[in-house]
């Protein structure tokens, strides 16, 4: 299979972690029979300061003839000259926006699990730790209050700023289908968060997702309130398998569900539409202030393109085969800093990446 992977580096530690993930890719080659081709392009505050913009319209039109898109991380340290006072529609978040949607990738799977050989870098309590913690949160991602309506005015008050929370039928029926769909290879349990007690956008998402459901019937759906959600996460996690909510609460909550598996370091994600096309990237930042160094854990990217494998090319087996060399690599009692503990072996980011490429 010969593949043409879109690199997006971006800034801080992307470029060492990306590294990281397409040795993997280029060993899962040579191994399996497989070619993969990189094209490394800008964005984020590299492309700032290069091209005047987050995310040039090179960049896209690449990404669109690309197979798929692997992304460091973007953004730059507070303070940073080249981003200070920067409009919000040339921040470098605002390239990762703009990617999101010109690409069309509305559904955001963040799986947070605890590894078993870092279960003690958990932060929750250890009877509830040992309960596990493997949950998928579904976040929308390409509409709700990141893409609503939003702007400034002046009032009697003084001035004003509004954002816009809005949600219509088709988008919240994608997105529930794939929670649906998930959730039928997994435990069969959706629980959908909205804030339905107050606001008219999560009483309509609530109504499609039941209405979805219904084609669904070997899955459960129960719906959450996002307070209570926020809640559940730390007192009993393991009551969750897939989660389902919009793009605002699935940005907050995906960041808690990361933090109380203890390694924001190892976890994953994929960014998807309707095609195979998808965008993978770790959850953590840019990281600036460890940029450079070799300390970054390279682990996130590379099962990012483990999902990589699995979801945009149908490379199950080599997905698996990333997965394994992972798991091995912590069983040995390897250690990047962010996961490192007493009686464990402390290596630099590129060391975790040849431990992982020699496994596989
Ligand atoms: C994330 C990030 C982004 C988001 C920011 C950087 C725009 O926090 O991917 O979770 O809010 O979506
Ligand atoms: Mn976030």
């Amino acid at each position: 299979m010969k593949k043409h992977i879109a690199v997006l580096a971006g800034d801080g530690i992307g470029p060492e972690i990306t590294d990281g993930a397409i040795a993997v890719l280029k060993k899962i080659g040579e191994k399996y029979g497989h070619e993969f081709e990189f094209e490394h392009l800008l964005m984020g505050v590299c492309a700032i300061e290069e091209t005047g913009e987050p995310l040039p319209q090179y960049t896209i039109d690449r990404c669109l003839a690309s197979d798929s898109v692997l992304l460091g991380a973007v953004g730059g340290a507070v303070g940073d000259p080249r981003i200070n006072n920067l409009p919000g529609h040339l921040r470098p978040e605002a390239g990762l926006l703009k990617i999101r949607a010109a690409l069309g990738l509305y559904s955001n799977l963040r799986p947070a699990k605890l590894f078993p050989a870092l279960a003690g870098a958990c932060p929750l309590r250890a009877d509830i730790a040992a309960k596990g913690i493997d949950l998928v949160v579904v976040r929308e991602l390409t509409g709700g209050i990141y893409f609503g309506e939003r702007g400034r005015g002046q009032s009697e008050g003084g001035e004003y700023a509004y954002d816009t929370e809005k949600y219509n039928v088709e988008e919240i029926t994608r997105i529930a289908k794939i929670a649906f769909e998930l959730a039928q290879k997994r435990k069969k349990k959706v629980i959908s968060i909205d804030k339905a007690n107050v606001l008219e956008s999560s009483r309509l998402w609530r109504e499609i997702v039941h209405t979805v459901a219904k084609d669904y019937p070997d899955v459960e759906v129960t719906d959450m309130l996002v307070d209570n959600a926020a809640m559940q996460l730390v007192k009993n996690p393991a009551q969750f398998d897939v989660v389902v909510t919009s793009n605002i609460f699935g940005d907050i909550l995906s960041d808690e569900a990361a933090m109380i598996t203890g390694s924001i370091g190892m976890l994953a994600s994929s960014s998807l539409g309707a095609t195979k096309r998808g965008l993978y990237e770790p959850i953590h930042g840019s990281a600036p202030d460890i940029a450079g160094k070799d300390l970054a854990n390279p682990i996130a990217t590379i099962l990012s393109a483990a999902m990589m494998l699995r979801d945009s090319f149908d490379l199950g087996k080599e997905a698996e085969a990333v997965e394994q060399a992972v798991n091995k690599v912590l069983d040995e009692g390897y250690r990047t800093a962010d996961i490192f503990s007493e009686g464990k072996t402390l290596v630099k980011g590129s060391e975790m990446t040849k431990l992982i490429v020699d496994r596989i």
